[in-house]
């Protein structure tokens, strides 16, 4: 039986991922520190290696399981905390990457897969939807690093012969979100509506994002691992939903009452909207999930947790 790591695998994200991975026939181990996943999230069949991906001893972890593919998606995911200490973020996101790298190339991984982010790496760009040969410049430490790992991911494809992948995603959203940042409006305005509150929008609300449903993302995880393609990827939608939309939405299927508003937010973009049309060419993945869908799908799932 072929094993996967998937590092970050008790989040959000990852845990929809290891799902997807136990049903392809993986044997799936998941690196996590439990920091802001949680085991609960994790299928009974994955096999939890509690650990923090930036101590030295993650190496062992690799040289025990010997890993086929690596999806590295652990990460300090708070953009407003990497702006109040970017060492500590450095040391989960830069330290952290290097040593989950590092593992893959010493036990022989044949693709390494990181999730990277799209919304962190253009800043206000004057191309939207934004391309991948659009020039990276991010502004947050959070966005640095990941830029960062992606130019390490290069020098260990020269040095070592590690094959990768970066997926930069635009704003992933659907069932187990975490219900902090901007990157989990979704979540929160549908737990909000769910309990009779008003969502609080910052600014006016048409500021405009690239949703896309975490299960299109899983699939993009996939395409790149199965893929014999290398590269950087964005994996979005290509469609702009304004946040007083996704409150329209929600507000019709959990019910709530109208939105607040709240002063705008310090330094937020006005349009994030990636162009995946790379992702469709080279690794045949393109979303399926329209943000209606994905919407309903969502409110479902904090519907029924209750
Ligand atoms: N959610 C989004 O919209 C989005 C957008 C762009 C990129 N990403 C990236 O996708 C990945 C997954 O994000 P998510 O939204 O599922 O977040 P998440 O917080 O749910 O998942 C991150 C996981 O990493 C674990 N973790 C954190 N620090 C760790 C450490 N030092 N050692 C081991 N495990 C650690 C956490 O416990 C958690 O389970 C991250 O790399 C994130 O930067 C997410």
């Amino acid at each position: 039986m072929k094993t996967a790591i998937v590092t970050g695998g008790g989040g959000f994200i990852g845990s929809h991922l290891v799902e997807a991975l136990l049903e392809r026939g993986f044997r799936t181990v998941v690196i996590d520190d439990l920091s802001t996943g949680s085991a609960a999230n994790l299928p009974s069949e994955a096999v939890l290696r509690e650990a923090d991906v930036a101590e030295p001893d993650v190496s062992r972890i690799f040289a025990a399981e010997r890993p086929e593919l690596v999806f590295h998606l652990a990460a300090q995911i708070d953009l407003r905390k990497s702006l109040l200490d970017p060492a500590a973020d450095a040391r989960v996101n830069v330290i952290g990457s290097l040593r989950v790298i590092a593992g893959a190339c010493d036990s022989g991984a044949k693709k390494f897969i990181f999730s990277s982010s799209g919304g962190a790496a253009y800043h206000d760009p004057s191309v939207v939807p934004t391309p991948e040969t659009y020039p990276a410049g991010p502004v947050s430490p959070y966005g640095a690093a990941k830029m960062a790992v992606e130019l390490y991911l290069n020098g260990a494809r020269h040095a070592r012969g590690l094959r990768s992948v970066a997926l930069r995603y635009a704003n992933v959203y659907g069932p187990r979100q975490g219900l902090k940042g901007e990157a989990g409006v979704i979540g929160l305005f549908t737990a909000k509506a769910l309990r009779g509150e008003p969502a609080t929008v910052f600014g006016d609300g048409e500021q405009v994002r690239d949703f896309v449903y975490v299960d299109d993302v899983v699939r993009a995880n996939l395409s790149a691992a199965f893929s014999e393609q290398e590269g950087i990827f964005n994996i979005g939608t290509g469609v702009g939903t304004s946040v007083n939309r996704i409150a329209e939405l929600i507000r019709r299927q959990a019910g709530g009452p109208a939105s607040l508003y709240g002063p705008p937010a310090v330094g937020e973009e006005r349009r994030s909207v990636l162009d995946a049309s790379a992702a469709a060419r080279v690794l045949g993945w393109k979303y399926a999930v329209s943000v209606e869908e994905g919407v309903k799908r969502t409110v479902d799932w904090f519907r029924a947790r209750g």
